[in-house]
């Protein structure tokens, strides 16, 4: 009897999330989703080859969009994780021709969304495969993203867009992108990649955030002085708010990048935006937040369940490093739960998306309430994450 109770015990402790959520039918219906998803894509495609990743429904329609746009490979990184949980080879199949179709982005040096782009997409499938052709990809997106950093700044350029608001930008997001850099130096050994991450999160860390732990969206940069010259916001609410899936982006960036230095101000820089998150009075009681903190409109303002699935996917690799590991495990499982239960798309509807409620841009009335492929990949990213915890 003992020995039973112990056992159950165990088992309850190291399987928490699959104590919540039967992991094997959730996989098996965004199995079910993405094949109809498959078969909604070429529909959509209309002849415009350019066209290659879903994003999300808008007026009705399923959109998709072109290699340069920033969330091209999250729907391949999704069939990604969906071969790493079952092993089928027809995953990896499609995976490989989703992921193939951003390849042209390894020379794109127009932005700094390369992470985003390559690294969810090739980057997942170098890390399933170990396929030689990824990892050159991965090196030369590295090599062209590096090409945005200003040493005197100490950040790599963000956007090329609003000229005439911004010098030089650099938005919270591009904490997200550094991975890329990271692994590069990984395969390399070439350190300036490293060296470039490092400089690129130390002034972020300086100059993005408030006494609180919150983070603006925009910081603009003088490039002859290094200064800032402005703190604005894009996405969120007002230039003073906190846009909760930017303060997702810092709590899942910085502890990303003490996986790769072990330097503890980044873990620290975690722990303290995680508690601005979590302790947050205008935080639901699902912890699915609003699209922005300080919505002036809130319990009537639209939810981000994007922003849930990026704090859960941090929350489970934070607590892996953290004292308060116990805590930051519960939570992300409370969220991935609350997902799972509340937020997920119907069987066959929605084209194929996995969760519902996310918001892209509410500030200029674009993707409010609406699945995002950024979504699914996080929330995917998390179950794998919350299975082995
Ligand atoms: N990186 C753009 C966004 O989070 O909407």
């Amino acid at each position: 009897m003992r020995l039973l109770g112990t056992l159950a015990a165990g088992v309850l402790l190291h399987g928490a999330l699959q104590a919540q959520v039967k992991l094997p039918a959730v996989f098996a219906d965004a199995e079910k989703q993405t094949e109809v998803m498959l078969k909604a894509v070429p529909e959509a495609r209309e002849g415009k080859a350019d066209l290659v990743s879903p994003r999300t429904i808008e007026n009705g329609k399923l959109k998709l969009v072109a290699s340069r746009d920033w969330t091209s490979g999250f729907f391949p990184g999704v069939l990604w994780f969906l071969y790493e949980y079952t092993g089928k080879s027809e995953w990896q199949t499609q995976a490989r021709a989703y992921t193939a179709n951003i390849e042209r982005e390894k020379t794109n040096a127009g932005t700094h969304d390369m992470g985003f782009k390559v690294y969810c997409s090739f980057g997942t499938g170098y890390r399933l495969t170990n396929d030689a052709a990824y990892r050159d990809i991965i090196i030369q997106s590295a090599k062209t993203l590096s090409t945005r950093f200003n040493p005197k700044v100490g950040c790599l350029r963000s956007w090329d867009h609003h000229k005439e608001v911004w010098g030089f930008p650099v938005i919270i997001d591009n904490m997200m992108n550094l991975e890329l850099l990271f692994e590069a130096t990984k395969l390399t050994g070439d350190s300036s990649f490293y060296k470039i991450a490092v400089a690129h999160a130390n002034t972020t860390m300086k100059n993005h955030f408030r006494p609180d732990f919150s983070s603006f969206h925009v910081i603009d940069y003088d490039t002859v002085t290094g200064a800032v010259v402005k703190k604005n916001t894009h996405q969120g609410y007002s230039h003073e708010s906190a846009w909760s899936r930017g303060q997702a982006w810092g709590l899942y960036g910085y502890t990303m990048c003490y996986r790769y230095t072990k330097d503890p101000a980044y873990l620290r820089q975690a722990e303290q935006i995680a508690a601005f998150i979590l302790k947050h009075p205008r935080m639901p009681k699902d912890l699915v937040p609003y699209y922005d903190f300080d919505a002036p409109g809130i319990p009537n303002e639209p939810r981000d369940a994007s922003a849930a699935a990026v704090i859960a996917s941090g929350l489970y690799e934070l607590s892996g490093y953290s004292q308060q590991a116990k805590y930051y495990r519960n939570t992300a499982n409370k969220i991935v739960t609350n997902l799972t239960k509340s937020y997920r798309s119907p069987i066959g509807e929605d084209f194929g998306f996995i969760l519902l409620h996310s918001t892209g841009s509410k500030p200029s009335n674009s993707e409010v309430d609406v699945p995002l492929n950024y979504a699914d990949y996080y929330y995917l990213e998390a179950l794998l994450r919350g299975k082995n915890k």
